[in-house]
């Protein structure tokens, strides 16, 4: 006999609605804010909040550093995966660390190079404007696709075309966008040199950026202005990982494993506390009150939430172990706020796995999480690392689970010992940018808060009010009962 046998099912996410309050103009959607809070920090430690509830999972096929960079912009956060080498996952914290937006790292040429190569370099690069530096790295012209012809100016050297240092407007030591643009606004040029005072040439900043640029009132920077960047780590090589990822420069830690109810767990947890205090970590995943105190006794300022739902995940089917994530959820979010209750610090939950679309992140804030981790989301981004295919007409884009055979190619992944898979390889179909599906997700998020009448996330908390749907009840959820000749609508979640 089991030592426990719970006989009420667990339910699904989708099993829940919500039913409306009370909505007024300060719940209008123009007034609600997404604004959440990341990790819990002591008394003056940097207070770590999300300006969008929404994180990006630590996958091969999710999180690299494009994701890192346009998710950061946005207002969320990427987790940099961790089934790479040490290099690696510290390289690409390091390359969003060193990302200003709108802030061109130069490709510069010699002055007596000749114009016919320079043109051949632009036809390679497929960029036209070209800094000119000498030995030291001094400034000294700039060469812009209307100062020269590939086949008129073939012969002639760069300094016989350029426009000269002295007739260049440029900006000296200047790192934010905002002063960049207002140099640039004042001079004729496109394109503005920045150098620092030994006039030696840091980056370029073009006119043409400059509105893609400023147009980013979310973004999620920290106390130097870089952007703000997750990186998993795992329980095998923590020791070492950690302090090349902390010196790389990543601001938070969150541990990728699919079980965090573990002595691994609590001894890579204790391990950070004792020798890295100031770098929060999020623990997890766990799917139990017990799991939750867990974790938060052995150092987690964050967990995650969810075994078993995710997109490509067939542990439930492998091994038998899950939980529905709304049950998990309701589970943790009591034992969250006991904890709270009894010492004052809020930790963060995030849920986890088998999160579709803008209504399942609704629900799942709405139970009380503070924000979510998605995989299959990012995967069909252009931002996300993988190849866009075609197959049978549609552009798709590769997505595989971290337990996968093709993830467990990298030896000290999550599932490290198993002699089994627990995640599938397939594909998701290509969305597009992120910057142009993400407002489409939170605005959904938005217009269902001001139906419930709250304002935030911790309103939201506080007064929502949700129902458990009978599948007939889901059903009729759905259109029905009309034939539609073309039915590609386009108000739906995509299939895949
Ligand atoms: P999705 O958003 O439904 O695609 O789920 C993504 C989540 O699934 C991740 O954040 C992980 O928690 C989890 N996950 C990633 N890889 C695997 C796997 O191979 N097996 C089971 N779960 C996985």
């Amino acid at each position: 006999m089991a030592k426990h046998i719970i006989n009420e099912p667990s339910r699904t996410l989708m099993e829940y609605r919500l039913l409306p309050g009370y909505t007024t103009h300060e719940t209008s959607i123009d007034n609600i804010l997404l604004e959440t809070s990341l990790a819990y920090s002591e008394e003056g430690e940097r207070d770590y909040k999300l300006n969008i509830p929404i994180i990006s999972a630590a996958m091969q096929s999710v999180s690299g550093v494009e994701m890192g960079i346009e998710l950061a912009r946005l207002g969320g956060l990427a987790f940099i995966f961790c089934s790479q080498s040490i290099d690696h996952e510290s390289a690409m914290i390091r390359d969003i660390k060193r990302f200003k937006a709108g802030f061109v790292e130069p490709f510069y040429v010699h002055p007596d190079m000749l114009i016919g190569d320079v043109f051949e370099i632009s036809k390679m690069k497929g960029f036209n404007t070209f800094p000119i530096v000498d030995k030291d790295h001094k400034l000294l012209g700039i060469l812009t696709k209307n100062d020269y012809s590939g086949s008129h100016h073939a012969h002639l050297r760069v300094s016989e075309r350029m426009i000269p240092r002295e007739q260049l407007v440029v900006g000296k030591n200047i790192s934010d966008i905002k002063e960049a643009n207002q140099v640039l606004r004042e001079s004729h040029q496109s394109v503005l040199p920045i150098v620092n005072s030994n006039d030696q040439l840091l980056n370029l900043v073009f006119r043409k950026d400059i509105r893609n640029h400023i147009n980013y009132p979310l973004e999620l920077l920290d106390e130097k202005k870089r952007l703000l960047t997750g990186a998993a780590i795992n329980t095998h090589d923590f020791m070492d990982r950690v302090p090349a990822l902390v010196e790389a420069g990543a601001d938070i830690l969150a541990v990728d494993s699919s079980d965090g109810h573990s002595s691994y767990q609590k001894k890579t947890l204790e391990w950070i506390r004792l020798h890295y205090p100031g770098v929060p970590v999020i623990g997890g995943n766990i799917i139990t009150a017990k799991g939750f105190r867990f974790l938060v006794e052995a150092g987690a300022r964050a967990v995650k939430i969810g075994m078993g739902g995710g997109s490509i995940c067939i542990t439930q089917e492998q091994k038998g172990t899950g939980r529905g994530l709304a049950t998990a959820i309701i589970d943790v979010v009591r034992e969250r706020n006991k904890y709270y209750e009894e010492t004052g610090k809020y930790i963060p939950l995030a849920a986890d796995g088998g999160i579709v679309d803008a209504k399942d992140i609704t629900i799942a804030l709405a139970l009380g999480a503070d924000y979510v981790m998605m995989g299959r989301y990012f995967a069909r981004m252009e931002e996300s690392p993988t190849e866009k295919i075609q197959i049978s007409n549609r552009i798709m884009k590769p997505y595989w689970g971290e337990g996968s055979a093709r993830a467990r190619e990298w030896k000290s992944a999550r599932y490290y010992q198993m002699k089994f898979v627990e995640g599938v390889e397939g594909f998701v179909q290509y969305a597009g940018k992120l910057r142009d599906n993400l407002p489409e997700t939170l605005s959904k998020i938005k217009s269902s808060m001001s139906s419930c009448g709250v304002q935030n996330i911790k309103e939201f908390h506080d007064k929502a009010v949700l129902e458990i749907v009978s599948a007939l009840s889901i059903r009729e959820g759905k259109v029905h009962d009309i034939y539609m000749p073309n039915d590609s609508s386009d108000y739906k979640s995509d299939k895949y």
